[in-house]
């Protein structure tokens, strides 16, 4: 009796084993078939695999381009440009204010999908990061009080500059004064490295010209003035997105192609970009 009861038991164990084993196999053959691509696809993505939603993080403190407007709404020119890609490929976009120097790990780690920073396509960063297209144009120019002496960039080589921390203006002074100078005011913003110059702790400001030229024009009584240099190479804002994320770069670079095309970058930025 006992030995029955054990060689039915075997029994019953084998045939829910075999029955198990049919039932596994048999799922994941039709899932290859039906469904098999969904598991690649990242998080804001539809059934299809295409991209629906990106989070865009920004340094919102570089007025005309990013800044926060009175109800603390992140605005500006590249703003305006990202909504018109977003617009153009038919994707939605989230902006999160992130501040400039940790916007580069943010990219790094994927907190945001994308930057968009008046950011310039340099080639040390383009070790780090890919970038899209160029869609803007800037160079630097030197912010100095009206009663100045200095009248060049080659003037600045003694003097104290403020810039904004790990900025294309920043790495320009460092050419100029050297890489370890204790001459140079490295701030957290760009609003910050002015006050600087305007406070006395700086005899000039360098940064892009349109965030210099906006600050004249939101000032207009602080007497200040600007001096254009030769020797600053011309700069191209790209979309900043993380190295080997072709996905995302292509997708930006359509948008951005088709606002070249149908005037609308131009109409956003108001001068042409190649
Ligand atoms: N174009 C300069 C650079 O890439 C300055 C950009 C600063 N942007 C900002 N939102 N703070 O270094």
């Amino acid at each position: 009796m006992k030995k029955l009861m054990r060689f039915l038991s075997i029994t019953f164990l084998l045939v829910s084993l075999t029955a198990l084993l049919f039932a596994c196999g048999g799922d994941s053959g039709t899932d290859k078939e039906s469904s098999g691509n969904s598991s690649e696809t990242s998080e804001p993505a539809d059934s299809d695999g295409e991209i629906q939603k990106l989070v865009v993080g920004t340094d919102a403190t570089y007025a005309p381009m990013e800044y926060m407007d009175d109800s603390g709404e992140i605005v500006g020119i590249d703003i305006d440009i990202v909504n018109a890609i977003a617009e153009e490929v038919g994707i939605e976009v989230e902006f999160k204010n992130i501040g400039w120097d940790p916007l580069f790990p943010a990219v790094k780690n994927g907190e945001v999908d994308f930057a968009v920073s008046s950011i310039t396509i340099t080639e040390e960063r383009e070790e780090e990061f890919d970038f899209t297209d160029p869609y803007y144009t800037a160079n630097q120019l030197i912010l100095v009080p009206e009663d100045s002496d200095i009248s060049s960039f080659a003037d600045l080589k003694d003097k104290k500059v403020s810039v904004q921390i790990n900025t294309t203006g920043h790495i320009v002074v460092k050419e100029l004064q050297g890489e370890t100078s204790t001459n140079i005011v490295a701030a957290e913003t760009m609003p910050l490295a002015i006050s600087e110059m305007i406070n006395g702790n700086a005899d000039a400001s360098v940064g892009d010209n349109s965030t210099v030229n906006e600050y004249i024009k939101n000032n207009p009584n602080v007497e200040v003035t600007t001096i254009e240099d030769s020797s600053f190479e011309k700069e191209y804002y790209g979309l900043m997105v993380k190295k080997g994320n072709t996905e995302v770069v292509e997708l930006l670079n359509e948008g951005i192609q088709k606002l070249k095309e149908n005037g609308k970058l131009e109409e956003i930025t108001g001068f042409k970009v190649e």
